[in-house]
């Protein structure tokens, strides 16, 4: 381009930019303590003036920061998909001179945050998103999801330009952990299901997702060692249904997307109860040489691996380097729960051999809280979902505790005797059960310090397709994403079931087809959230 018009141009894009910035003016303060964040931050201070996002923004990222671009190329994503714009992902660390910027940068070295941890500082023309790490980026760029109206969730649906309020976050988690377990044993849910549920995990904070993929009614994962485990022991399901399994790639392609949104997978293979499926594949794991047929019911407690069978401990050898190979996580899930068919000596013995098999492959157990009667230390996990005892004797051999107490943290539960799926052996659990507790109030004789976080457990005996998993998922995961993230002294059930119906629209703009509460008051996004009937004004 010639010289001149070259200034002449940016002369005029200038002056365009500085009208429309004074047209800004004309919208009125948005605050952002109004607007529900779960989880709730750390901090929120409003300082009632407007960010206006339109065609003009750009996203920059400081030079050379690869892992930052790969963040903001996903919000430039999220931007795009609901918008249909196009917008700039830059490398450069100052705001554009005209026009608006988001800014993704490292934290000066005398402002350190936690290492999950963000700051969100918006201005009128600015935002700066201020992480240590990509998944701060990332848990940024979720809370910049919640301040935006519900249609960023859905294709094609968002007008600009968007009011954002402006005002200073800052937030990190209280526990490292916070996870769903999803059942597919029980029932089996394919990649693309299981793929919805991380995208969901994600969007409340959440960072793993454990995955219980063996259990009597089916073994849901290739062991190419031991194939009739899928080809027959993954063939049906609870009901009789025809089953299913993960191909190993299936498995790596679930481990990719997951750490693509900062979640960790956690595999379980359930021993050495819960096995009928197994035992039902190979004859030789059975004690008596003789395979049970597959069983499609729903009891438990009524199977065993051999303990003192030596080709069982080949088995659990074999069956854990295939999976450990394939899982970049730290932790190797040996279930452990509900062996009421193994003499208790022979649970410990097994146990044991179970635990060193999984640390010779790299990585540490985790265990339902029975676990704790194994000879564990503090590279061990247990996880507490039923007996204090268990938790305790765990804490007092200096293993961690994962916090799934059954009353509260089990989404499988109904809701109410009227809820149309899940169990109720522990339950109801409705939305305030899900909520009011905490980690380390939850028993006597436990620290914070011994806990390294939370998870909500989804068994799948009642559940086949994905709405089903919703239904139960929501919205009780939001309230475990929050106890698993925020501070307890911030957690309060009459503020959070009010922030939790601003999220209604959310959730139906996602699709989700959660369970409404009567509990909750549900809000249409417009009664809280001003800002499409102001971008209809600011239009004008
Ligand atoms: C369990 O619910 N059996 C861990």
């Amino acid at each position: 381009m010639d010289f001149r018009i070259s200034v002449l141009a940016t002369f005029l894009v200038g002056a365009l930019m500085l009208t429309t910035a004074s047209c800004q003016e004309t919208y009125p303060p948005t605050d952002m303590t109004r607007h529900s964040i779960i989880p709730r931050p750390e901090s929120v201070v409003a300082t009632n003036h407007t960010f206006v996002l339109d065609e003009g923004l750009s996203i920059r990222v400081e030079e050379g920061n690869e892992t930052f671009k790969k963040e903001a190329l996903r919000l430039a994503t999220i931007l795009k998909n609901a918008t249909g714009v196009d917008f700039d992902v830059e490398e450069g660390n100052e705001a554009a001179w005209f026009g608006n910027t988001l800014l993704l940068k490292k934290p000066a070295e005398n402002q350190p945050l936690p290492l999950s941890g963000y700051e969100l500082e918006i201005k009128e023309r600015l935002i700066t998103l201020t992480a240590s790490s990509p998944e701060g980026v990332f848990y940024g760029i979720q809370t910049i999801r919640q301040l935006l109206p519900a249609a960023i969730e859905k294709t094609g649906e968002l007008k600009t330009p968007v009011l954002i309020p402006t005002g200073i976050i800052r937030d990190w988690p209280q526990y490292g952990y916070r996870g769903m377990m999803l059942d597919v044993a029980r029932h089996f849910f394919d990649v693309s299901t299981v793929k919805r549920v991380i995208d969901y995990l994600a969007y409340y904070k959440l960072n793993t997702l454990h995955l219980h993929l063996s259990d009597d009614q089916g073994w849901r994962i290739e062991i190419e060692s031991w194939p009739n485990l899928t080809t027959h022991g993954g063939s049906t399901a609870v009901g009789g249904g025809e089953g299913g399994f993960f191909t190993k790639a299936d498995y790596r392609e679930i481990v990719e997307y997951a750490k693509g949104q900062h979640i960790t997978i956690v595999p379980e293979i359930d021993m050495p109860g819960h096995t009928n499926a197994a035992l039902s594949s190979y004859p030789e794991l059975n004690c008596d040489g003789i395979a049970p047929e597959l069983y499609t019911g729903t009891r438990v407690g009524f199977s065993t691996l051999c303990t003192d069978k030596e080709i069982t401990y080949q088995f659990v050898d074999d069956v854990v380097r295939e999976i450990a190979e394939m899982t970049p996580g730290p932790w190797f899930h040996v279930g452990g729960d509900e062996s009421h068919s193994t003499e208790q000596e022979d649970y410990e013995y097994f146990m044991n051999r179970a635990r060193a098999i999984v640390k010779s492959h790299g990585k540490q157990i985790i265990g339902w809280d029975e676990v704790a009667h194994a000879d564990l230390d503090e590279t061990d996990v247990v996880q507490f979902w039923s007996k204090e005892e268990n938790a305790l004797l765990g804490v007092q051999k200096g293993a961690k505790l994962l916090m799934s107490p059954s009353k509260h943290a089990y989404i499988d539960m109904k809701y109410d005797e009227n809820s149309r799926l899940g169990l109720d052996w522990a339950g109801p659990s409705e939305v305030d059960d899900a909520y009011t507790w905490d980690p380390v109030t939850l028993m006597d004789g436990i620290e914070k310090v011994d806990i390294i976080g939370v998870e909500a457990p989804l068994w799948a005996e009642t559940i086949e397709t994905l709405d089903d998993i919703e239904y139960l998922m929501f919205p009780r995961i939001a309230g475990i994403a929050e106890i698993g993230w925020t501070m307890r002294e911030d957690r309060r059930w009459e503020e959070y079931r009010v922030r939790l119906g601003q999220h209604r629209d959310r959730m139906k703009a996602m699709g989700i087809d959660f369970y409404e509460s009567p509990l909750v008051p549900w809000q249409e996004q417009a009664d809280y959230f001003m800002n499409i009937e102001l971008t209809d004004e600011g239009d004008e």
